[in-house]
């Protein structure tokens, strides 16, 4: 049987999960472009702790691996986050690609490597890439990574040539992140202005609702509908906490009584706010109202 999730990417198979089609979409469509020809945009998705992004965009990427015009690499910069020193960081940049793309490794010894990486000479198709935690880089690291891509951007423009022929081919770009990087949104030259961010909000009511559905159909127990309706409004379709919650109501602390019942909601809330080591949680529901 399926369970509630919250601690990271979800697994179709085996969590209850919303599948948000919409915002795939839009997100493959930004990336891909229209037409196809004149390249994808390099958009930002910048939005709060558990909200989905990585998830959306691990989507995105399934999706996009189909298609045979353009490679596409989703890589995790975590594990960058305390490293100081921009070569070793765009080398581990360079190294993944290459090594991804089965293609001959590069020595990056400044940026200008790194903006070759990514021409004709070393790439031999459109590449679309996502950047997943994106701001847990140095800030100066950033800005250099994102000036690069401005740079190649703007040379793409000026090449009126098909995408797979431009003298760089970074197709498209996504940077994924919990912040707005600074300075970034906000310059209009840039190619990560505002209008190329998406945003990704919050589960609808509906959206909440039918997880709850499929976990009564899957359980044969069945949720009160004023349960569901107490827990959106606490929530507000945060999803890592509707997540969570849902795992306490029909895990942790469930009585498996035939019904999850309001007095069941009353416990695990009580227990989610005073006692579980998430001691974030008060501000986490109190942004989730905004
Ligand atoms: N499509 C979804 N349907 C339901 N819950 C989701 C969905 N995407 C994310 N969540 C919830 O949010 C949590 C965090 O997802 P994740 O993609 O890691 O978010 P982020 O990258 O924004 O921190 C998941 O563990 C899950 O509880
Ligand atoms: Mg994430």
């Amino acid at each position: 049987m399926r369970k509630f999730f919250s601690y990271g990417p979800l697994s179709k198979t085996q969590h209850y999960y919303v599948p948000r089609t919409k915002l795939i979409e839009f997100g493959i469509n930004q990336l891909v472009g229209e037409p196809y020809e004149e390249g994808g945009h390099y958009i930002t998705v910048w939005a709060p702790h558990q909200r989905g992004k990585t998830w959306l965009m691990a989507n995105v990427l399934w999706q996009l691996m189909d298609d045979e015009r353009f490679d596409v690499l989703k890589i995790n910069l975590q594990h960058l986050q305390s490293q100081p020193s921009a070569q070793i960081v765009l080398q581990k940049i360079a190294d993944y690609i290459s090594s991804h793309l089965s293609i001959q490794p590069m020595p990056i010894n400044n940026l200008d490597e790194f903006m070759q990486l990514f021409g004709q000479g070393h790439l031999s198709k459109p590449l679309i890439l996502m950047m997943d935690e994106f701001d847990s880089l140095h800030p100066e690291i950033i800005g250099e990574i994102v000036r690069i891509f401005r740079n190649i951007h703007v040379t793409r423009y000026e090449y009126p040539l098909p995408t797979e022929q431009k003298p760089y081919l970074l197709h498209g770009v996504a940077l994924i992140g919990v912040r707005a990087v600074l300075g970034l949104d906000n310059v209009s030259s840039s190619p990560f202005n505002v209008q190329q961010s998406m945003h990704i909000p919050n589960l609808t009511y509906e959206e909440v609702d039918s997880m709850f559905h499929w976990y009564e159909q899957e359980s044969g127990q069945t949720v009160e509908q004023g349960v569901i309706d107490r827990l959106f409004h606490v929530l507000q379709g945060q999803p890592g906490l509707t997540g969570w919650f849902g795992e306490l109501l029909t895990e942790t602390y469930n009585k498996h009584n035939p019904t999850i019942a309001m007095k069941d909601f009353d416990l695990v809330y009580k227990t989610a706010v005073q006692a579980l080591p998430n001691a974030n949680i008060l501000n986490i529901v109190s942004k989730a109202k905004t």
